[in-house]
Formats: structure tokens, sequence, C-alpha cells
């Protein structure tokens, strides 16, 4: 008689609050609730669908026979794309070689963390932070160390002082524009972080998924502003060309000084081990970035649209206030009172069971305020509308005291 196999102890750590909202809200839909998903950032799930250019571009590829394993590394003609690309609109210096495509940006985090991470090293996230960072430094052994983004007069700023940095830390994460508050952060504390990442020794990886997702204010990519510290720049298509599910992401290396040249090549070897990422759909998207990517203004706008909504309906719930996120399609509201709730993952579970309504709890970005939580504004501006409704008058029901 043979036991049961338990998972490894590096596996039942991770959590990923985002999905496990996700999961009890199926269970409610499938007792034959009704359920307003406002918890996950796929906009292909709110109606939004690729331009039909890229989908006509994906029809083509396979016709053509682009149907093969593409080099690890990505196909020729889209590493090409991408650094056109990254050169056109953030202005950053780069050839086709510093790429390497990755089947979503969620791969080239892990790639990056298994590559880098020696046992007890540390890396430094933003709080909050988009969840995936935290497993993947955690399963590879890594301590993740936080700084802190937070609201002030109105604009989300990044808090360093205090942050624990420390020589131990190889990696400053930056993500910006940023998941879940839609900050945009500004030159100069890009610049602090690049400072505080060379008075440690440590490299930089920066996130820049919601870059053409900027409703106001200037986005700085990071490797433009760094002369010396190696940054890994982060990018994807899920987002912005709203193709989620088609798993296209990349990174490239700004390292004028060749410090992570080992790095890369290890990432390389990593990247042999899954053979290639999906080969039309690289083929494809090299074909609609050639073209000027001029739909994702269109796109933008109907964010813009659903965002200022957001705004102007948050503005009337009494016990809830929202710092208005400049990107990203999320809005991070904190709860100014208290109720019988509890604290975040009370709200989130009691709002869903009561009204239907699927957000996600706060310390599910390992924001230990309990008292925040994140919602998306994708969906059309009615379903918009009454989700705000059924927030407002729950709180209004279960609120206590002000705090
Ligand atoms: C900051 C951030 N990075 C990466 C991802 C994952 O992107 P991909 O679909 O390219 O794996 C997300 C998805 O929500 C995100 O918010």
């Amino acid at each position: 008689m043979h036991g049961h196999f338990p998972p490894s102890s590096r596996v039942r750590e991770l959590e990923y609050a985002i999905r496990e909202i996700a999961a009890l809200a199926r269970e409610l839909e499938r007792k034959g609730r009704r359920v307003i998903y406002l918890n996950i950032g796929d906009p292909p799930r709110y109606g939004f669908s690729p331009p039909p250019i890229l989908r006509r571009a994906l029809a083509e590829a396979i016709e053509e026979g682009y149907n093969f394993y593409a080099p690890s590394e990505g196909l020729e003609e889209f590493r090409q794309a991408i650094a056109e690309r990254e050169r056109r609109t953030n202005g950053v210096e780069m050839e086709a070689e510093d790429v390497i495509v990755t089947q979503g940006v969620s791969e080239a985090i892990s790639f990056i963390m298994a590559a880098m991470l020696e046992e007890g090293d540390e890396v430094l996230l933003p709080s909050p932070c988009y969840p995936v960072y935290v497993n993947y430094v955690r399963l590879h052994g890594g301590i993740p160390r936080f700084y802190r983004i937070v609201e002030e007069g109105g604009e989300w700023k990044i808090r360093l002082e205090n942050s624990p940095i420390s020589p131990r830390t190889k990696i400053v994460v930056i993500i910006n524009p940023h998941n879940p508050t839609g900050a945009l952060l500004s030159r100069e504390e890009l610049a602090s972080l690049i400072d505080a990442a060379r008075e440690v020794g440590a490299c930089i990886v920066s996130d820049e998924i919601y870059d053409r997702i900027v409703f106001e204010g200037d986005f700085y990519s990071t490797a433009t502003l760094s002369d010396d510290v190696p940054v890994i720049g982060l990018n994807g298509f899920s987002k912005s060309y709203m193709v989620t599910g088609w798993r296209i992401g990349y990174m490239y290396f700004s390292d004028p000084e060749g410090r992570l040249t080992e790095v890369k090549e290890a990432i390389v070897k990593l990247a042999r081990n899954r053979l290639s990422a999906s080969t039309p759909a690289q083929k494809a998207l090299a074909e609609v970035i050639r073209s000027g990517e001029s739909f994702i203004e269109d796109l933008k706008r109907e964010f813009k649209r659903r965002r200022d909504l957001l705004l102007d309906l948050m503005g009337e719930v009494e016990g809830a206030v929202l710092t208005a996120p400049r990107a990203t399609f999320y809005a991070y509201p904190r709860l100014t009172v208290k109720g019988d709730w509890g604290d975040d993952l009370g709200f989130a579970k009691k709002l869903l069971m009561e009204e239907g309504v699927a957000v996600v709890h706060g310390t599910g970005f390992y924001d230990y305020r309990r008292d925040r939580f994140r919602l998306v504004f994708l969906p059309p501006p009615d379903v918009l509308g009454e989700a705000v409704e059924k927030i407002r008058a729950f709180i209004k029901r279960h609120a206590s005291q002000a705090q």
C-alpha cells in the first residue's frame, strides 16, 4: 500500500488570490447566481476583441505554413519588429538580438527568477504587487521584500525611504504603469529606483505591459533612464492587443556593460527546454506591429471613458475613496469605514456572496493595510454602474463605524 503524493513544499506555499476569488465566483454561478466579474484583467472577457487586421494575419500565418516550432528566442522577424517598436514608441535603444520572446510576461518573470536567484537572494518588489512576482521569487528560493506605493495628495507615489534594500538585493522590480493601483511612475521616481539599485549593485526588472494604456501624464521606459544599471524590460501583447489567450510577451536586455550576458544565456537555455512560443501568433503580431498599432488609440479612448465613469460613480460611494488610476484598467479603492465584513478578504467574499460582485482584496496583492480592493473597469458602462451601485449599497448596509 503506497501513500498519496503530496505536492512539493515549494509549490504548497504559492497563492494566487485573483484566480481563487474567480473559483468562488464560478461556484456561485454553477448554483444559478449571476456574478459581475470585476476581478480579472482580461479585456477579451469583457467583449474586447483583437483588431481585425490581427485576426486576419493569424489566419494567414497558419495558411502560409507558420506552424513549425519557432527558434526558442523567437521568430527573427518578430524580434526585429519588437526592437523597432521599443525604439519607436519608448525610445529604447536596442536590437533584435536583445529580445527573447516568451509565452506571456508571466513566463519571462519565471525565467528571470529561475536564472538569477540563489537560495536567500532578495528581490525588492512594490507593495501592492502583481502576485506572480512573489510566487516565482519564492519558488526559486528567493525572499520577496517590499517598497510601498501609497496615496499622497490624490496621487499614487512610491515610498523608498526605509525600504528593505541591501547588498542582498539582487533584483529591483518596477511595475510601471502599475497593477493594481493604476499608478504611472514619474521620471524622478524611476530615477530614484535606479539610484537605489545602483547603490546595492542590483539590476532592474521593469514590467511595462501597460505602457500603451496611459490616460494622463508621460510614460518613461526605465531602460531610457539608466546609463549603467542593467535593465531587463518586460512587455507583451495580452493587454493592448487584447490577446491574453495567445500567450505572447517578451523581455529585452538593456545592459550597456554586459553584466547580464551570462544570465541572458541561461534564460535562452531555459527557453530551449520549452521549445518555442506560438509561431503563427508571433508571425501575425510581427505583421501588425509594423502596421503602426493605430487601433490602440481607439481602445485607450474606450478604456478612458470607462475610467472616467468609474471615478464619477465611486465619488458617490460613502465609505470608500479612490485615488484616480492614470493608466491601466484597474482601480484600487480604500475603505474608509469598518464593517461587519471584517478585513479586506472578508469584504471581497461577503460582497461576492451577497451582491454577486467579484473584486480582489488588497492582501491578494501583498498589501497588508487590509483595507483595499481592486476592481477592473472593463465592463460596459451599464454593468459598471450596476456593480458600483451594489458596492455602495453593500458598504452602507454593513458599515459599522468611521475609521
Ligand atoms: C503587471 C503584470 N505583468 C504581467 C502580467 C501577465 O501578462 P501575460 O499575459 O503577458 O503573461 C500581468 C497580467 O495581469 C500584469 O498585470
